[in-house]
C-alpha cells in the first residue's frame, strides 16, 4: 500500500530560501508529491510559473492531481534531473528566478512501494526509478563479487560493517526480497545495533547505486547554475551526508574566486565566483517540525545566489535539446529514449563541462 500523503520538509524555510515573489519563475527538479511545488505556486502569484521534473512516472501521477487547482501556472515532466538543462532548453523555460532540489525519495515510495525501497515492507528488490533501467537491486545483491558488494555498502552507505554484511549476503544468495535482505543483514551485526536499523545504510547504499544519485545530483548542479538568472536562487534539501558533501562543496567551489590548491604563489585557475551564499550555515528543522515530521530529522538546507550574468552559449544548448527530439514523456510509462540518444546525451553533457 503506497503512502496516502507526503509531508514537505522545511517548507517556510525553502519559500524564503529561494526568495519566491509573484511572477517568478520556478523550476522544482524533484516534484514528489507536489509540496514544496504548490507552496512555490502560491507564493509566486499572480503570474508565476513553475515547471516540476520528476523520475517516477507513478509520483507524476500523484502531483498531476494534488497540483490540479494550479494547471495553468505549472508544466509537469516526466524525466531525470540530470536532463536538466536540456529539459529547459526545449521547453524555452529559462532563466529563472530559483531551481530547487529536495533529494531523495518521498514518504510514497518509502512506504509500501512494491519496489522495494525500503526494509521495512516485503517487496521484491527492485529500487529503480525508472523502469527502463537496467539494473535492479536483486542484481548487485546477488551477483556482486563479495568485495566489491562491501565496497559499495561502505561508500555509498558508510557503514562500518560492510564486510561483515557483504560476507553473510553472499552465504544467504540467492536473497529475493527486501526482508530476506533486512534479516541478513540483522543477523551479520547481531548485537552491533546503533540508532538506526542495521539494515538502513544497505538499503541506502543499493538505492545510490541502482539510480546513480550522486552522478545526477553532480550534473544537475552544474547546469542549474546556468540557468539561474542574476540573484536567481539554488536551493538543495539533502537527507545524507554524501548528498549534503556534493552540495556543500559545489556552492563553496562556485562562490569563490579562486579555487588553486592552497600554497601556491599566484592563482593559476582563473576561476571566478558566479555564487554568493545566502547563510554560511546549513539550514536544519526545528525540534517541532522533527516531532511533527520524523522524515524531516536528517534534513539539510542550503542555499546560494547567483551573482554573474552570462548564460552559456543558449544556441548551442537549443540545437542540442533539438537533436534530442522528445526526452521527455508526460505522463509516459518509463522513457522510451533510443540508444542513438544516449550517445547525444553524452555529448551534450561533455560540451558545457568544456
Ligand atoms: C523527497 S521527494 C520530493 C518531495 C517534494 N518536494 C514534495 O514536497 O512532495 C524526492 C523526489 O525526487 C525524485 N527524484 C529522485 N531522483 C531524481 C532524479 N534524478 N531526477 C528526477 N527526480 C528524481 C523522486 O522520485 C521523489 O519523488
Amino acid at each position: 500500500m503506497l503512502a496516502l500523503t507526503h509531508t514537505p520538509v522545511l517548507v517556510n524555510e525553502t519559500i524564503e530560501a529561494l526568495a519566491v515573489q509573484p511572477g517568478g519563475r520556478y523550476i522544482d527538479c524533484t516534484l514528489g508529491g507536489g509540496g514544496h511545488a504548490a507552496a512555490i505556486l502560491e507564493y509566486s502569484s499572480p503570474g508565476g510559473q513553475l515547471l516540476g521534473i520528476d523520475a517516477d512516472s507513478e509520483t507524476i501521477r500523484i502531483a498531476q492531481k494534488r497540483l490540479e487547482a494550479y494547471r495553468d501556472s505549472i508544466l509537469i515532466i516526466h524525466d531525470n534531473f540530470a536532463n536538466l538543462q536540456a529539459i529547459c532548453y526545449k521547453y524555452d523555460f529559462y532563466p529563472v528566478h530559483g531551481i530547487l532540489f529536495d533529494l531523495g525519495l518521498s514518504s510514497f515510495q518509502l512506504n509500501g512501494d512494491p519496489r522495494g525501497f525500503s526494509f521495512q515492507h516485503e517487496a521484491v528488490l527492485d529500487m529503480r526509478l525508472n523502469p527502463d533501467q537496467e539494473l535492479t537491486a536483486e542484481d548487485i545483491v546477488n551477483q556482486l563479487p563479495e568485495t566489491e558488494l562491501a565496497d559499495l555498502i561502505r561508500t555509498y552507505g558508510e557503514e562500518g560493517q560492510s564486510r561483515r554484511i557483504a560476507r553473510s549476503i553472499v552465504k544467504e544468495r540467492p536473497i529475493r526480497t527486501t526482508v530476506q535482505l533486512a534479516r541478513t543483514i540483522e543477523g551479520a551485526v547481531h548485537g552491533k545495533r546503533g540508532r538506526i536499523h542495521p539494515a538502513t545504510r544497505t538499503f541506502q547504499a543499493l538505492r545510490i547505486a541502482v539510480n546513480h544519485e550522486l552522478e545526477n545530483i553532480n550534473a544537475a548542479l552544474r547546469q542549474a547554475l546556468n540557468l539561474l538568472g542574476y540573484g536567481g536562487r539554488l536551493v538543495v534539501i539533502s537527507y545524507h551526508s554524501l548528498e549534503d558533501r556534493i552540495v556543500k562543496q559545489f556552492m563553496h567551489q562556485e562562490s569563490k574566486d579562486c579555487i588553486c590548491p592552497p600554497g601556491l604563489p599566484r592563482c593559476t585557475c582563473g576561476h571566478t565566483a558566479s555564487l554568493r551564499l545566502v547563510r554560511k550555515k546549513v539550514i536544519t528543522p526545528s525540534q517541532e517540525e522533527v516531532e511533527l515530521n520524523p522524515r524531516s530529522r536528517s534534513a539539510k538546507l542550503r542555499a546560494a545566489e547567483r551573482i554573474t550574468n552570462q548564460i552559456i552559449n543558449p544556441d548551442e544548448y537549443s540545437k542540442t535539446a533539438e537533436r534530442l527530439g522528445s526526452p521527455t514523456q508526460i505522463e509516459a510509462g518509463g522513457w522510451r529514449r533510443p540508444a542513438v540518444l544516449e550517445k547525444l546525451r553524452a555529448e551534450f553533457a561533455a560540451s558545457w563541462s568544456r
